[in-house]
């Protein structure tokens, strides 16, 4: 069976037992602060199980793109080493929310395995929850009963809390769960140990393939488990572990998933798959991250140097590393990787086929950029070998180059090796420790438990209103990055939690006679929070909910803007025009798009002109708040990788601009008044970004500038046509510097006849040492060497005056320079003191700048003293 049959085996299954399929949610997570990429099946239905929303059907089918980068396998630096762990999996889940529980999900589990699948049940092997005193929780029986009526007992194991506890985080939804697990080795090593010794002993073929979580508490931050209003059931299986065992493989790697891509590479590299172990690793890396990194692009997460855009630039570089010490590959060469990706993954995942030609340039133009600091960093290691005294490299450079240059450390120590040294490895270690807590401390989020006052369910009104009589329903307290806020949600609120690119609103709670201010708005797993730094006396009652509408005004010029810029670039540039990134605040916008040249001048003033037109056009808003996500689609409406969409959606129309997009926005267009870009320019290989700002930003920019611009008119004299003016100054002024240069240069021939004159042979060296007035260091220049052109065997130092500084010069003859081993850089850097400088240049040239005019007498008297 291919990868994809498996899949839709699956997938048909379980529609067939009533599952709704809902799409994977792309990996990069936008609105829990809790997790950057998604890393299970169960995190796009997160609000589900936390009781926020209503789920849209209680029996639910998937498979989810998943990116692990930390745990015990799937830390970054261990992915590839064996065979079974990635950092891009597919997790293939069937889930219940409130439904059945544990009777059913091991029945259909195991119909699927042993009835679809055909797996011998002899190779099978189930866990158990043993239970956990601390907990107070007993053996899962009831689990343990299920299970005998399809398992032999001797095959149903104990498992401990770490195994078969299931939690989604420090809190929040948790329970026993179940796990299968396959024994797929020969039957002679069977036969030296059983299976049931090696399950979850970290065996590359005893290995866990699916895993039941039957949610039935949560767990609150004292600790304590709470027993759940309702019980859910929620699996996650390897899909690439599955194909494994289906296709009789005993690596990952060995299925269809994998192979296309380590073909590939094999006749890219000329290095065969199953030769030698190092290379081996080597082509799982490139074949395990390029799917991530692929991926995590078409879901619109550029490599960058900060939060998830850093985790996947280092997944890129780890590969590109192995790529290059382990495959000889010292070009770029991943990105040509995606077509075959893309033929793979493209039917069920189809962004990737859509994005395909932005992965490969943004892959290429990272490698290449990669690449070259990999030169660099290999220069500053010689550089730092040269002047290493000693047989030991400081563990701290050997952390600089992995963490500035991105060195493996095997490869500095293969360096290491090769140049008869070794590494200080306890220091590197200590180095690299420090780094990982201080990674934890930024991102560690405390939050305590939820002050219930009022059950319910927030509602969101800001589309409507700025101002609401509501009442608090739960507040807790958050402290992460060393801030701590109280974070309140409220029974109905207008404040707008940030979103698509959008700020959250500002504004203020007003409780009876205390006002508090709301400092931001933020959605997480579908609750609206908002954030205040200290909570009221009084919280209970009725209270007001007042959004600022002076700063909602201006970003909601800016949102609707950005809509009609969008449109208006796919007008002027072309319908590859996606939008790979938005921020409105406001302040202004910022839009960025794939692009792969930069926009004209032209193109730009088009585009602001179709904005503005569109803005006097004065379109009404229409707006659908109940779409269905099809027709909204049929109808053109813009819909964006990388979000997550539900069957029903809002779409936003001004004239032809049309979007699905939750944002505030202004009644019609005439309300963003003016529209102006502020600035075009590269966010990475094939994405641009443009700035621009609207509405009372837009005024104050053109006010400023019309005064500018007066000013510069009454300095020049009111001239009738101010540009011609200026450009005519800037002629003259052109003019009169080439004049002044050529004076310059008939000074300095009369300066060197003098000059000439003035030599003196002192000890076998034409010796002069001399303060000229020439002030420019060009000048200067061109008279030393045509000065060093005449006289043999001369040592000149001249001292001048340019623009007010004192400069130096100093010229010392080829054949001076060797018999006496003098340099004129380090000659210059002693007198420059002098003249509190400092400066260089080469053995028979130097020169230097410094702030002490009056020292220039006691340099040149310096000079004296070296040849007397
Ligand atoms: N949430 C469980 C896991 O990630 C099952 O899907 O293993």
């Amino acid at each position: 069976m291919t990868a994809q049959e498996i899949r839709e085996q699956f997938l048909t299954f379980f529609k067939e037992k009533e599952h709704a399929f809902i799409a994977s949610s792309p990996i990069v997570v936008k609105d829990d602060p809790t997790l950057m990429f998604i890393n299970a099946g169960m995190n796009q239905f997160k609000d589900w199980f936390l009781g926020n929303g209503t789920p849209s059907s209680i029996r639910v089918c998937n498979s989810q793109k998943c990116l692990r980068v930390s745990g015990k396998h799937n830390d970054l630096e261990e992915v590839g080493v064996d065979t079974y762990h990635h950092t891009l999996f597919e997790m293939l889940g069937n889930w219940s929310f409130g439904d059945y529980f544990k009777e059913e999900a091991i029945a259909w589990a195991w119909e699927f395995l042993t009835e679809v699948c055909k797996i011998d049940k002899d190779i099978l092997y189930v866990t158990v929850f043993e239970g956990a005193e601390e907990d107070g929780l007993k053996l899962d029986s009831e689990a343990y009963n299920f299970w005998k009526q399809h398992v032999a007992e001797d095959r149903i194991l104990m498992g401990n809390k770490k195994d078969n506890f299931w939690e989604m985080g420090k809190t929040g939804p948790c329970g026993p769960c179940s796990e299968i697990h396959v024994d797929i080795r020969s039957a002679e090593e069977k036969a030296k140990i059983s299976g049931d010794q090696l399950v979850n002993q970290d065996h590359p073929q005893v290995v866990e393939v699916w895993n039941l979580v039957f949610m039935e508490f949560n767990r609150m931050a004292s600790g304590e488990l709470q027993k759940l209003p309702a019980q859910h059931v929620d699996t996650g299986m390897g899909f690439e572990r599955l194909a494994m065992v289906l296709q009789g493989k005993t690596s990952n790697y060995d299925t269809d998933v994998f192979m296309p891509i380590i073909n590939k590479l094999e006749s890219l590299s000329g290095i065969k798959y199953g030769t030698k172990e190092e290379t081996d690793i080597a082509l799982r890396v490139v074949a395990d991250h390029v799917r991530a990194v692929s991926f995590a692009i078409a879901d619109g997460q550029m490599p960058s140097n900060t939060g998830a855009g850093y985790v996947i630039r280092r997944i890129l570089r780890r590969a590109i590393r192995y790529g290059y010490s382990k495959l000889n590959k010292n070009e770029a060469f991943i990105y040509s990787l995606v077509d075959v990706l893309a033929d793979q993954m493209g039917a069920f995942f189809p962004e990737i086929i859509a994005q395909k030609a932005l992965i490969q340039k943004v892959i290429q133009e990272e490698e290449n950029s990669f690449l070259n600091t990999l030169a660099k960093g290999i220069d500053r290691y010689n550089n730092y070998v040269k002047t290493l005294s000693g047989s030991t490299i400081d563990g701290k450079f050997a952390f600089e180059l992995f963490d500035t240059y991105g060195f493996p450390i095997d490869l500095s120590q293969l360096l290491a090796r090769e140049s008869n040294l070794s590494i200080n490895m306890e220091e590197f270690q200590a180095e690299l420790q420090q780094q990982k807590a201080r990674s934890r401390a930024a991102t560690v989020i405390d939050a305590g438990d939820w002050t219930v006052l009022k059950q319910g369910e927030g509602v969101f009104v800001g589309y409507d209103t700025l101002e609401t009589e509501t009442t608090v329903l739960r507040h807790r307290k958050v402290t992460a990055k060393d801030k701590t806020w109280h974070q309140l949600e409220l029974e109905e609120t207008p404040f707008y939690p940030e979103g698509g690119g959008q700020v959250g609103d500002v504004g203020v709670l007003v409780f009876g006679e205390e006002k508090v201010s709301v400092a931001d708005t933020k959605k997480e797993n579908g609750v609206i929070l908002h954030f205040l730094k200290k909570l009221p006396a009084n919280i209970n009652g009725n209270i007001k909910a007042v959004v600022s509408g002076e700063k909602r005004k201006a970003s909601a010029a800016n949102h609707s803007a950005t809509h009609l810029m969008h449109k208006a670039l796919r007008d002027v540039l072309g319908n590859h025009v996606e939008q790979k990134g938005s921020l409105v605040n406001s302040n202004y916008l910022r839009f960025d798009f794939s692009h792969f040249q930069k926009v004209s001048k032209e193109e730009l003033k088009k585009v602001a002109e179709i904005v503005n037109e569109n803005i006097s056009q004065n379109h009404s808003l229409k707006e659908n708040r109940e779409a269905k996500i099809e027709e909204a689609k049929a109808q053109g409406a813009m819909a964006l990788f990388g979000e997550k969409y539900g069957d029903k959606v809002r779409v936003i129309q001004f004239g032809e601009s049309v979007e699905l997009c939750g944002g505030i926005h202004v009644n019609s267009t005439a309300q963003i008044g003016k529209f102006i870009i502020t600035s075009e320019s590269a966010v990475a290989s094939g994405v641009r970004r443009i700035e621009a700002i609207t509405y009372e930003k837009a005024d104050e920019l053109i006010n400023q500038e019309f005064e500018i611009l007066a000013d510069v008119r009454e300095q020049l004299k009111n001239p009738k046509d101010l540009k011609k003016q200026v450009a005519s100054l800037l002629e003259q002024n052109s003019n009169l510097q080439k004049e002044l240069d050529l004076l310059q240069k008939e000074k300095s021939k009369g300066l060197k006849k003098e000059l000439l004159t003035k030599i003196t042979e002192v000890n076998g060296v034409n010796f002069l040492a001399q303060k000229i007035d020439l002030g420019s260091a060009d000048t200067i220049k061109d008279l030393a060497f045509q000065m060093k052109g005449e006289v043999n065997n001369l040592f000149l130092v001249l001292g001048a005056e340019v623009k007010g500084k004192p400069n130096l010069t100093v010229v010392i003859s080829e054949e001076l320079a060797n018999d006496k081993n003098w340099n004129a850089g380090k000659i210059i850097r002693d007198l420059a003191k002098e003249i509190q400088g400092g400066g260089g240049g080469q053995a028979f040239f130097a020169t230097a700048g410094g702030n002490n005019l009056a020292g220039l007498e006691n340099a040149l008297e310096k000079a004296k003293s070296i040849v007397h």
